[in-house]
């Protein structure tokens, strides 16, 4: 991404596929419908898993590696689907790549520190997002390194 900036559109994707930031839904039916072979009744309540879909092998290649490069990373569901998609999907996709513009381009060594931290989430059904993720950069190419 950094050398590449023209990536990050696609890798925008691949995060929101990959790392689904909701995991799972809720919809109720207001009518009987059949959903791959099965009756639901009207006023059932569903919990849809969207962060499996993403990960849905007859449709993404290798569904657990991250590629910025995927061909059809934007084939997922992490913005759900139909007339309730996300209304905000546009402003979140926006702020997402003007972050990793700004980042990868001002702070080109922004690394985590330790690369092997192990990130805790919040017992939290429908968001999804480490609590804290530490990182370290280069200012202004001094030797001195710290970050939050
Ligand atoms: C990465 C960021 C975001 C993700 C992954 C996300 C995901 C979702 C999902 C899965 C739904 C459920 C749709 C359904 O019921 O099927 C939803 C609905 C919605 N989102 Fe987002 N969202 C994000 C950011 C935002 C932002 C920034 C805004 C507003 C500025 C926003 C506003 C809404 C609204 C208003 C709905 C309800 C739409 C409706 O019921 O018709 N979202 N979003």
């Amino acid at each position: 991404m950094r050398e590449d900036p023209s990536l990050i559109e696609n890798a925008v994707e691949e995060i929101l596929r990959r790392d689904t930031s909701v995991p799972a839904w809720r919809r109720s039916t207001t009518r009987p419908v059949e959903i791959a072979g099965v009756e639901v009744p009207k006023d059932a309540r569903l919990m849809l898993l969207l962060a499996s879909a993403n990960r849905d092998e007859s449709v993404f290649e290798n569904p657990d590696e991250f590629d910025i490069r995927r061909e059809n990373a934007g084939k997922h569901i992490a913005f759900s689907h139909g007339i309730h998609f996300c209304l905000g999907a546009p402003l979140a996709r926006l702020e997402a790549r003007v972050a990793l513009e700004l980042l990868t381009q001002r702070l080109p060594d922004l690394r985590l520190s330790p690369p092997d931290q192990e990130f805790e989430f919040d017992p939290n059904m429908s968001f999804r997002g480490p609590k804290e993720m530490w990182a370290e950069w280069t200012p202004n190419g001094s030797a001195e390194a710290t970050g939050r």
